[in-house]
């Protein structure tokens, strides 16, 4: 099984032996219970660097007090042995307990008298000690960041600071979370981190299903009709190959394939690629994105279309 590391001063001196001896590193953050689209990346970056660190952690800065933290799901155990199954020897687990104690004792006192209290998100700022936040402002505007206001300063951050503790030469991200991997290529760009920003395929069941952590807490019958998205989303995309190209047809289309199986839709957006703003007609390289609620779980998926 691979080495696991818990503590930042740990990691971060492992990283310079690492170093010391000409190797490039690859770093995979995820937040686990993995699945096969994270080992894609993981795969993905032992061919890129000489070792590889995965990072699994539970960011508490990236859910609203409202989201589903407490039942984000974990395996830790299994997470290693799936790891250890891909290459055992060069990939080493980051696996600390809260990137934001710092202050842990003051916290305690400051927030209800010395008493314990469990840190539940960003939002409560006092309650993390933690005042400096990444915004990359006009990316995390649309999309997710609409329903989701502190959601990408949480990932921006955190992800800012594995970069500064692992010091990694490549990060890998999948492009099932497209604008988290846009954001971060464009902060990497923006503030100079000398870091090479890899995007990934999205890893998908037999059936369609774009594989997510949460996919587990979809009822069967939920699941079933979850498939709308991934379907509607290749119904629109061969339409386009068919020369439909106004997005308002489009969106109608998949809007009402999800909502005819019972989703709640969240938003159903045609954007450039990179700039991620929306566009009417589709005449350059787009992407889909979708994200829509079946029962109690918010599922988000996309499709790239490139024209040529
Ligand atoms: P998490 O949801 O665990 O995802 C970790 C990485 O795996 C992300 O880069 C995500 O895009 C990628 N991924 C998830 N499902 C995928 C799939 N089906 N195909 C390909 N890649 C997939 O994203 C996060 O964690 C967090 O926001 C994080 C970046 C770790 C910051 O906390």
């Amino acid at each position: 099984e691979p080495e696991v590391i818990r503590d930042k001063e740990a990691m971060r001196k492992w990283s310079r032996t690492m170093r010391s001896q000409n190797k490039t590193i690859g770093l995979v953050p995820t937040m686990g219970y993995l699945h096969e689209g994270h080992l894609s990346l993981v795969r993905q970056s032992l061919t890129l660097a000489d070792v590889t660190v995965v990072s699994i952690y539970v960011n508490p800065g990236q859910f609203s007090p409202t989201e589903d933290l407490s039942t984000y799901p974990s395996d830790f155990s299994g997470d290693l042995s799936k790891l250890a199954a891909l290459s055992g020897a060069k990939v080493v687990v980051f696996n600390p307990k809260n990137l934001y104690d710092y202050n842990e004792g003051e916290r305690k006192k400051k927030i209800n008298g010395g008493g314990e209290k469990k840190v539940v998100s960003c939002v409560e700022e006092g309650g993390l000690g933690h005042e400096t936040w990444i915004r990359v402002e006009r990316l995390e505007k649309g999309l997710c960041g609409k329903s989701r206001p502190v959601f990408f300063r949480g990932v921006a951050t955190i992800v800012t600071k594995l970069f500064n503790i692992v010091e990694p030469d490549f990060a890998v991200f999948g492009k099932k979370d497209y604008q988290q991997w846009r954001i971060i290529q464009r902060m990497v760009r923006d503030l100079d981190f000398g870091i090479e920003i890899v995007g990934l395929d999205i890893a998908r069941e037999k059936d369609g299903l774009a594989m997510s952590s949460r996919n587990v807490r979809l009822s069967d019958e939920e699941r079933q009709r979850a498939l709308s998205i991934s379907k509607s989303l290749a119904m629109a995309k061969a339409s386009v190959t068919e020369g439909k190209t106004n997005s308002a047809e489009l969106r109608d289309m998949i809007i009402q394939e999800v909502v005819g199986a019972a989703g709640r839709i969240d938003y159903v957006e045609i954007v450039d690629q990179e700039s991620l703003e929306g566009v009417e007609e589709i005449k350059s390289g787009v992407v889909i994105c979708v994200a829509a609620w079946f029962g109690t779980v918010r599922l988000i998926d996309n499709i790239e279309i490139n024209v040529s």
